[in-house]
């Protein structure tokens, strides 16, 4: 039984808990939280092609490999109706051109949603494109494409999603690069009753993946590898005919500050998109001479 004395140690620690808590949402304000490290095996399972997947240090980290019999990829056990979700990862180094390493979430259905990370590899010391795509209810065909900072091969960054009703946010490290807001009210569909799994996978796509398809995959430079680490995820946990999350409006990033992004994310966004952006369907008006609705609130950022 706790004395007196433990009793009151213990409020005092709960109070300091309150405290720090506070501490952190406040200067934290809407950056997602930090996924923690788990093994592989926890929250992914190989999708196909399971000998050409290497696990290391207790499946803390993974490699995908690709040669010219197959790629690889994993999906995750679980399926999700919204969170966090990020992945570290270190791409094909050296020439990496022709091979398409991706991270995405997707619903298993007809009429799908999906949110999508691409990463087109290139020949040694060429740039990586980072294309991105949102579909919803089956229709895709919103692609933006970026060049990335930093070298995406020499060192692990972290791809993030945030899923919530309100937005979908691309990061990449903690920068956002896309938003795709809930445009329900301009007649766009938006993810909100279908549970998605997240993929990852790395194949051969020398037919379009570098400039344009010009780019043949040199298959003399196989195996080509990709580096995979953070297994976390951090989503509401549903089963895969869910049309809604158990607790859905009580996680965090259903909370207020992550309905939309805060100034200082807007103006990495603009950064982005003056610096890094080389292509926006948004912008293409021999494609869309009509702008899709949702752009809208694209050209707003
Ligand atoms: C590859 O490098 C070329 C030349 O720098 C560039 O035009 C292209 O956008 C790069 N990326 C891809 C994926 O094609």
């Amino acid at each position: 039984m706790a004395s007196p004395s433990s009793y009151s140690s213990s409020v005092l620690c709960f109070l300091a808990y309150c405290f720090l808590e506070l501490f952190a949402v406040s200067t934290l304000a809407a950056a997602p939280r930090r996924p923690v490290n788990v093994p592989f095996q926890k929250n992914y399972v190989p999708t196909w092609a399971y000998d050409h997947i290497k696990s290391f240090n207790g499946g803390n980290e993974i490699q995908l490999h690709l040669d010219k019999y197959t790629g690889t990829g994993f999906q995750s056990r679980g399926s999700y109706l919204f969170g966090h979700f990020s992945m570290q990862i270190k791409m094909v180094p050296r020439d990496s051109a022709g091979t398409v390493t991706a991270f995405y979430l997707s619903s298993q259905n007809s009429e799908h949603d999906e949110i999508d990370f691409e990463f087109l590899g290139n020949r040694t010391g060429e740039p990586y494109i980072l294309q991105t795509n949102v579909f919803t209810g089956g229709k895709g065909d919103r692609e933006q494409r970026i060049y990335l900072w930093f070298d995406p091969t020499k060192a692990y960054h972290s791809y993030s999603v945030l899923w919530n009703m309100y937005q979908i946010v691309f990061f990449v490290d903690d920068i956002p690069i896309r938003v795709f807001k809930n445009s329900k009210d301009l007649g766009v569909r938006y993810p909100f009753n279908q549970p998605m799994k997240l993929y990852s996978s790395l194949w051969n796509a020398d037919d379009w993946a570098t400039r344009g398809g010009l780019e043949k995959t040199n298959w003399a430079n196989a195996p080509f590898i990709a580096s995979y680490r953070g297994f976390h995820i951090d989503g509401c946990e549903a089963s895969a005919e869910a049309k809604f999350c158990a607790t859905q409006g009580r996680r965090w990033w259903d909370q207020k500050e992550f309905r939309d992004i805060d100034s200082y994310q807007y103006r990495r966004l603009s950064w982005v998109r003056r610096r890094w952006t080389i292509y926006n369907y948004c912008q293409d008006r021999s494609r869309y001479p009509t702008m899709p609705p949702e752009c809208r609130r694209d050209r707003d950022l």
